[in-house]
């Protein structure tokens, strides 16, 4: 896979957990600091091996583990910090002010969130925004899913190479 489109769609077919690490390690590749990274689908779709291949991508020492109950995790051992974050077990977007989501966004980490589309206004941040939507696909093997990537848009971001 190449990322050298400006911006756009891609989809991705993955027959394993590990096939999904694979594709956050490529999204890595394209990721910059300030970067926002929201990652929906279904319980258990994949959005976190998702996340431990965009750290591990990152050249982060340990692996990423759910945030569902921390909420935030902080990794500061790759080439650039990532911050990871579970909005699922939040009521609604203020209690992720509260956590100090603003302290986060200072554009020198890669900031992923899990269960993004809980609250719409996210796609709405200012900066680089990809979207990554995970589809289980039980339907034809309980392995299988689908992962579709939306790169930042010309409206998004002032510099949208990636
Ligand atoms: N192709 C695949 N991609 C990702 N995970 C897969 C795949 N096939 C099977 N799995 C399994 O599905 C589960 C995905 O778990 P994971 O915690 O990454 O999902 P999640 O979307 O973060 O869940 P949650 O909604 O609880 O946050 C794991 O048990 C993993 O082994
Ligand atoms: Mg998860």
């Amino acid at each position: 896979m190449t990322m050298s489109a400006r911006s756009g769609f891609r989809k991705r077919t993955t027959k394993s957990a590990a096939q999904t690490v694979r594709e956050g390690v490529k999204l890595a590749e394209a990721l910059r600091p300030g970067d926002i990274v929201l990652l929906s689908g279904d319980l258990g779709a994949g959005k976190t091996h998702f996340t431990k291949g965009i750290l591990k991508g990152l050249g982060a020492a340990e692996d990423a583990v759910s945030p569902t109950f921390t909420i935030v995790n902080e990794h500061r051992t790759g080439r650039m910090p990532l911050i990871h974050i579970d909005v699922y077990r939040l009521g609604d977007i203020d209690e992720l002010y509260e956590i100090g989501f603003d302290e986060y966004l200072t554009g020198e980490a890669v900031t992923v969130i899990e269960w993004a589309d809980k609250f719409p206004e996210l796609a709405e941040l200012p900066g680089r925004v990809f979207r990554v939507d995970i589809r289980r696909r039980d339907d034809v093997d309980p392995d299988r899913r689908e992962i579709r990537t939306y790169l930042p848009g010309p409206d998004n971001g002032e510099d949208n190479k990636c």
